[in-house]
């Protein structure tokens, strides 16, 4: 069983906190799976504030949901579904002050108020991006995600891919 360290100090200290603490986690792991299970758990608990963290699987036609925290979630989202479909069609973060505004999001749990997802993209050795999914994280409270929360969460983000490569 691992402990989870409490985090302090400022918001980027704590982030690194929480990367260090993910990565020895998935330290020595491949399998995508686990990985996403352990990090699911481990953001969800350390961070306040967020009512669903887990991954969806892109299998070649649309997202399929993974390890999670939270409430029993949406099983397929199409691509042009969602902000977690935007996330994985442009293939960049979406970061959600207020989710009631945002056109077609869709409620897996009705408590979301707002929401950050971040592609996750392999980079191949030729240089070739394969999608494989999204990291989605959801807030109970409005305007949950600032600029650093954004940042600090695609490193944990790029710690899953790192691992898993
Ligand atoms: N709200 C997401 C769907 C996934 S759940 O929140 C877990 C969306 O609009 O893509």
């Amino acid at each position: 069983m691992h402990e989870i360290h409490h985090l302090n100090g400022s918001k980027p200290e704590q982030y690194a906190q929480l990367a260090q603490q993910a990565r020895a986690l998935l330290s020595g792991e491949h399998d995508r799976i686990a990985n996403a299970a352990n990090l699911s758990a481990l953001v969800y608990h350390a961070l306040p504030d967020l009512n669903w963290v887990g991954f969806y699987f892109f299998d070649g036609r649309e997202l399929v949901v993974g390890p999670f925290q939270g409430k029993p979630a949406c099983v397929r989202i199409g691509l042009d579904r969602g902000v977690c479909g935007v996330a994985a069609r442009t293939r960049s973060t979406q970061r959600v002050a207020d989710v009631a505004a945002f056109p077609d999001h869709i409620y897996c749990d009705g408590d979301s108020r707002s929401e950050l997802v971040v592609p996750l993209i392999a980079r191949g050795d030729s240089g070739d991006e394969r999608l494989l999914g999204v990291f989605d994280l959801d807030s109970p409270r409005l305007d949950r995600f600032d600029a650093d929360d954004q940042r600090g969460l695609e490193a944990i983000a790029r710690i899953w891919l790192d691992a898993c490569a």
